[in-house]
């Protein structure tokens, strides 16, 4: 399973680009927002850390403002994936991208369903939400597990990127529905590094080793 960073944040993106372990980054006009910084220029500098497929979100609810938003894009860096919201226009706006060889992120998913129209349209990618449906009580991983077993009935190439990532059970639930990438907050990946016997058992291993004469 690939391992993309959801973030806007630099800092963040610098961080964990050291360990080798982000293939991608993902980022939402929210995230956007909170940097305060203009949005080109927030992600050509994301371009330029992490070598591989950047997120960037069209803010148009029609498909002709979507493709000159994407049109706009594109021009940052071969890396850039057009984000689309899972609405018609930007189904629209993903069929028209997806023949001319842009790569398409469609976000907003959240019903099996809408993921089949994703792949129908052609995207690269689709992004169910799987933490603000579990904020509803509904079940966000089995949704992961029945867009997964449609893909892989018909052999859809579209990649599916479990997002809205809350804690690390989720990427767990991704993985086993094999999920092919995971988009995970910075406090949630290094959540993934903990465990307490980890801790323990290092502390034992150099205290012994002290012992040595
Ligand atoms: C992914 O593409 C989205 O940007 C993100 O995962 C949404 O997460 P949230 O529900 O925590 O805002």
């Amino acid at each position: 399973m690939k391992l993309f960073i959801d973030t806007a944040n630099i800092d963040e993106i610098k961080e964990i680009s050291d360990l080798g372990i982000i293939d991608g980054v993902t980022t939402n006009p929210s995230l956007i927002a909170k940097e305060g910084r203009d949005f080109k220029s927030v992600v050509q500098e994301i371009t330029s850390i992490i070598d591989g497929p950047i997120s960037a979100e069209v803010i148009s609810t029609d498909a002709e403002g979507m493709l000159k938003e994407a049109e706009d894009l594109v021009q940052i860096h071969p890396n850039i994936v057009i984000k689309l919201p899972l609405i018609e226009q930007g189904i629209k706006a993903t069929s028209i991208l997806s023949k001319k060889g842009i790569k398409t992120n469609v976000t907003l998913c959240f019903s099996p369903m809408q993921a089949l129209l994703a792949a129908k349209a052609g995207a690269t990618y689709v992004s169910p939400f799987i933490g603000r449906l579990d904020d509803i009580s509904h079940d966000g991983p089995q949704l992961i597990r029945d867009i997964i077993e449609i893909y892989e009935n018909f052999d859809y190439p579209t990649e599916v990127i479990a997002a809205s990532i809350r804690h690390p059970i989720h990427v767990l639930e991704a993985a086993k529905a094999r999920s092919h990438i995971a988009t995970i907050p910075l406090k949630v990946i290094k959540q993934l590094f903990n465990h307490p016997l980890t801790d323990i058992g290092l502390e034992k291993f150099l205290k012994d080793w002290k012992t040595m004469k």
